[in-house]
């Protein structure tokens, strides 16, 4: 093994990443296959990958982060390939890189550890630091700081409600209104002195934690984002390949297994005029994979993760 690849073992800087052997089993393997990872991170599934592979085995791994960037050019090898692409754009992607279709795919949703971690990013309520929380700030897309000053009061609430499962959405959203009519609101201690008044006490981080969930879900449109790759599986997908998702909040968790189960994220199953169906994956996991005691014990990330893996029907 190479030390680029023996970096990953125990290094939990950027990243730890969360059931690294169930991903991989359900990935099902094979040195000469060709493998996508739409969530770099720091690379600890993808740094795995790698170690499997051989031959015209090659792995392509995207990430919208500059700093999940740097980090993939320590496993520069010819077997690999970064693309710095929000994984909306799965199959364009892929398409321009003469990659299609793939043998497996894995999706480690969310934020890193690096970037939760890092203040000026602004994802954490650990800190102080701009209200920013893009996963690429280098795009278009609002910051948490923008949608904190911009939003109507029905969207704040709405947000509030939808995405951070915050039980005094409307209350929240007018007490952000009226906050911010004196001044703009851009810091994370600002926007928590803001909201002092609806936080729960004694309930604080759990009711920040919310209300940040929200913002990033926002700011980053995950939930759209998540759709629309899930969307394009069954195109990417060889019949027999894997796709192996790995979700942290319910909301999430939800898209998933509906599209598995159904091949549409809401409402029955669509059937034709002779009452047949045209799901293009089965599950291999009625139930979601949860990581064991052991792994939570070491990484309480973990603790959130439900890992759905199914495969591309003939
Ligand atoms: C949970 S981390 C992945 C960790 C990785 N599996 C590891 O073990 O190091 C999620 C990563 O996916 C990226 N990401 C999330 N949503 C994305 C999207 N829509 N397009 C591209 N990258 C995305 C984030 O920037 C972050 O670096």
């Amino acid at each position: 093994m190479s030390n680029a690849l023996n970096h990953y073992d125990n290094d939990t800087a950027y990243h730890r990443p969360v059931m690294l052997r169930e991903c991989l089993e359900g990935l099902d393997l094979q040195a000469t296959g060709r493998y996508v990872d739409v969530t770099f991170g720091g690379g600890g599934h993808s740094a795995r990958i790698l170690e499997r592979l051989a031959g015209t085995g090659h792995l392509y791994s995207f990430d919208q982060d500059a700093d999940a960037e740097r980090e993939a050019e320590k496993l520069a090898r010819p077997q690999f390939t970064f693309i710095r692409s929000n994984f909306r754009h799965l199959f364009q992607e892929l398409q321009r890189h003469g990659a299609l279709p793939v043998d497996g795919l894995l999706a480690d949703l969310g934020v890193s550890s690096h970037q939760f971690d890092t203040p000026e990013r602004g994802f954490s309520t650990r800190f102080d630091g701009p209200l920013d929380m893009r996963m690429n700030p280098d795009g278009d897309d609002a910051s948490a700081a923008d949608i904190i000053n911009e939003y109507s009061e029905a969207d704040l609430h709405r947000i509030f409600g939808m995405y951070g499962e915050v039980t005094n959405a409307r209350t929240l959203a007018a007490t952000v209104v009226a906050a911010r009519r004196g001044q703009s609101i851009s810091t994370i201690a600002g926007l928590k002195k803001a909201i002092a008044p609806c936080t729960p006490r004694g309930k604080e981080n759990k009711y920040l934690a919310q209300v940040f969930q929200a913002l990033r879900i926002e700011a980053n449109d995950e939930m759209t984002a998540l759709q629309e790759m899930l969307e394009q599986t069954a195109q990417v997908l060889r019949p027999g390949g894997r796709l192996v998702v790995m979700s942290y909040h319910s909301l999430e968790d939800r898209l998933v297994k509906n599209f598995i189960a159904k091949g549409k994220f809401f409402g029955e199953v669509d059937k034709d005029l002779f009452g047949r169906t045209n799901v293009p994956f089965e599950a291999l996991t009625r139930k979601p994979v949860e990581a064991s005691e052991e792994e939570i014990a070491l990484n309480s990330r973990a603790r959130s993760a439900k890992l759905r893996i199914a495969i591309r029907k003939e």
